[in-house]
């Protein structure tokens, strides 16, 4: 650190983010079978603008333009997820050769111009065939997710650096089916807790495989958020502490420790749920984390009891904290303890921020707002490198702004904005990103 400047480490990767659904359009093109997304878009009421992907981005078509962009600022580490109805339409059974060329066109032009791919299974899109058979609360799911899984590392792991099995189990189980916010929009908790029990141990077998396979580099992705009360009352904070159970530690501790959290637990029982799916899996397949663990921060939630003791409770604004236009509290703070939480666990565990990012919907192209969120998190990001906390990277969400799930097209994060001809616009972040990623430092 020099002058108030402080300057990375030379291997440190600077990254975006992207996922299929949101930017590849082309829904039902070469082959593609339809995926939940394809289904929940059509449900009314069910996003904002009453839009959908089918078109998105339409990277599907413009992957190679849209990788001279990513070129050109200078990213040396590009996460994008696979949308497995593509390269499997049914689910399982027959792949579909189209969809797999897709993705190593995709990634024959990432290694051109040196940009390390980190390949996400799943972000959200199950194939609609597999939910028909009972999705992710079927005894069969995990067979299901090896095949898949056993598909994408045959075909593509040689050209693969990192590869991530789920984004944000939370709100796969969660957002899912139980809060109705997300496909396949269902609300019952003794099917989220099946959901989870589901991804988890996918996820454990799936990392046996690849150890079996000899390969490297497999990982999960966790949401983690701060969460905290609004007061110092004891209804308040406990609301808070099974809030932060559930969203938080319910993946953490079976992860690191091998169990589940007691009071979340205990939680589940008094809602008369069945916590037995969880229970059955075996601690050391729980704990088969992998070689590498994502974190996307976004925010902090303030959590008052209410009267009701719903999980979820009441989040409250704070009058002197700062909120983007998704209404997301800006917190970077919060950033530090979570990483530092999960590197206390396992120091020697390397770590990624896969996701951070800030939703500003005015259309103007200095964003400056945005500008000052990700500063704020890279100073989070610099104080934990001088800390010798094992960080490889940080990939923000998002390259262009995109199909923000529940929010449609409203929802905006992205470096560069999409025309009505869908061009692409870069924003000020842009050039301030690139600067960034060329100085490889922040001023402090
Ligand atoms: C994350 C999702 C990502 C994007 C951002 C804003 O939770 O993983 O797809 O929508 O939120």
């Amino acid at each position: 650190m020099t002058n108030g400047t402080y300057q990375f480490p030379k291997d440190f990767l600077w990254g975006v983010s992207t996922s299929a659904y949101q930017i590849e359009g082309a829904y039902n093109e070469d082959g593609k079978g339809a995926s939940i997304w394809d289904q929940f878009v059509k449900i009314p009421g069910k996003i904002i603008d009453s839009t959908n992907g089918n078109i998105a981005c339409d990277h599907y078509h413009r992957y190679e333009s849209d990788i001279e962009l990513l070129h050109q600022l200078g990213i040396q580490i590009y996460r994008f997820s696979v949308a497995w109805s593509r390269i499997l339409p049914a689910g399982i059974g027959k792949p579909n050769q189209k969809g797999i060329d897709f993705y190593h066109r995709l990634l024959d032009n990432l290694l051109r111009y040196n940009i390390q791919p980190m390949l996400t299974m799943y972000h959200w899109d199950l194939p609609e065939a597999l939910f028909q058979k009972g999705g992710f609360t079927s005894p069969e799911y995990n067979d299901w997710f090896l095949e898949y899984a056993n598909t994408l590392i045959t075909a593509f792991s040689d050209k693969v650096n990192y590869i991530v099995t789920y984004n944000q189990p939370f709100s796969i189980a969660f957002g899912g089916y139980y809060n109705q916010k997300r496909a396949p929009g269902i609300c019952d908790l003794d099917l989220a807790i099946k959901a989870m029990a589901n991804l988890l141990s996918s996820h454990g077998k799936c990392v046996k495989m690849f150890k079996e396979l000899s390969r490297k580099n497999i990982g999960i992705i966790l949401n983690l958020m701060q969460i905290e009360s609004a007061s110092t009352s004891q209804p308040d904070y406990e609301s808070a502490r099974l809030q932060d159970g559930i969203i938080n530690r319910i993946f953490i501790d079976p992860l690191f420790k091998g169990s589940f959290p007691g009071d979340v637990l205990r939680y589940f029982t008094k809602q008369n749920a069945d916590i037995t799916p969880l229970l059955a899996i075996d601690p050391k397949e729980l704990m088969q984390k992998g070689d590498f663990m994502g974190i996307n921060y976004y925010t902090r939630r303030v959590i008052q009891n209410t009267a009701d003791q719903d999980w979820a409770a009441k989040e409250v604004h704070l009058e002197n904290a700062v909120y983007s236009d998704g209404g997301r509290e800006v917190y970077p703070e919060g950033l530090y303890n979570q990483i530092q939480r999960i590197s206390r666990l396992e120091p020697k565990l390397p770590l990624f921020i896969t996701e951070n990012g800030a939703d500003y919907r005015d259309d103007t192209l200095e964003d400056y707002q945005r500008i000052a969120y990700h500063q704020s998190h890279i100073k989070i990001i610099a104080r934990l490198c001088r800390e010798n906390v094992n960080l490889k990277g940080y990939l923000l969400w998002t390259l262009m702004d995109n199909f923000e799930w529940e929010n449609g097209y409203c929802g905006k994060y992205g470096l560069f904005s999409i025309a009505k001809n869908l061009d692409r616009v870069a924003k000020h972040s842009a050039k301030w990103y690139k600067k960034l990623i060329r100085e490889n430092s922040i001023e402090l």
